[in-house]
């Protein structure tokens, strides 16, 4: 790591990593968050934090400029808000792979910084909210949401939210109308959705920040392939969030947040007014 230039990029047309960067970190902050974790607990996992610096500092003799290269870094992360964005692309899949050790039904992925709460309440079978000329091949993405038994869950919501076919996110980035692509979906009584949307672009994460010069000079590639974002949820069940990939796309078998996982695949089909459809059902497992 050193210092490096900020990459140029278009103001006008693509949000910058300091702007997405502090509206993800405004939205996570706005709910203080809590742990039930014992100081024993606490000390232990600090103790091996510490322990995995020293045996790295070890290891690859890191000297004081490179030393004084993080802290500059690490101070940098926080001013451009990225915090919530580099832990999400680099660690959270850690995290979210343990949570769900042994769960039984549909499999999750990361949940990623471009969640929003509380987004528009649509019926079952519904469009999402998009710009009246929305650029993106049509997808209608249906499914059923069921127990592990295959039983329909009625009452459950499929929240999705995605990026528009440019890569951008709403609330995320200046060029992209707030609520656009993002909403609440109410099952029917037999637990079956029916959303219209478009299909998404793969993104590249801000790279003019310094998660981006974090990738650039370590010789990687910020490229996430183009998904679906899911949080399914029914009462008395274990939510799940997920993303959901597209068959043969760019970055699948590479993605930087190492998040695909080969469940997560869909294969959409074009009918002959070029409209691809593609059917995914989620089994939830009970609440615990
Ligand atoms: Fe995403």
């Amino acid at each position: 790591m050193t210092t490096v230039e900020t990459n140029s990029v278009s103001a006008d047309i693509a949000p910058t990593a300091a702007s997405s960067g502090n509206a993800a970190t405004a939205k996570f902050t706005s709910n203080r968050v809590s742990a039930d974790t014992s100081p024993e607990r606490l000390a232990a996992i600090a103790t091996d934090v510490l322990g995995a610096f020293a045996k790295i500092i070890e290891k690859h003799g890191v000297t004081y400029p490179e030393y004084r290269v993080l802290k500059q870094w690490l101070i940098d992360v926080g001013e451009y808000g990225e915090w919530p964005l580099w832990l999400d692309v680099f660690v959270e899949h850690n995290v979210e792979e343990v949570a769900y050790r042994g769960h039984r039904g549909s499999k999750g992925t990361i949940e990623g910084p471009y969640y929003v709460a509380d987004t528009k309440r649509l019926p079952a079978t519904c469009t999402l909210p998009m710009r009246a000329d929305e650029e993106g091949t049509r997808l209608v993405f249906s499914g059923q949401v069921r127990d592990l038994e295959g039983k329909p869950l009625r009452g459950a919501t499929v929240e999705i939210w995605h990026a528009d076919s440019q890569g951008y996110y709403s609330h995320f980035a200046t060029n992209t109308p707030d609520g656009i692509l993002r909403g609440t979906v109410e099952v029917d009584d037999d637990g079956r959705f029916d959303i219209t949307t478009v299909r998404p672009a793969p993104y590249q994460i801000p790279t003019d920040g310094p998660t981006g010069w974090f990738i650039e000079k370590a010789g990687w590639h910020p490229w996430r392939p183009a998904h679906l974002h899911l949080m399914v949820k029914a009462p008395g069940k274990r939510p799940i969030t997920t993303q959901l990939y597209f068959d043969g796309g760019e970055w699948v078998s590479n993605d930087v947040a190492s998040a695909v996982k080969p469940e997560l695949i869909l294969r959409p089909e074009a009918d002959a007014d070029g409209i691809e459809r593609v059917t995914y059902n989620f089994d939830l497992d009970p609440a615990s």
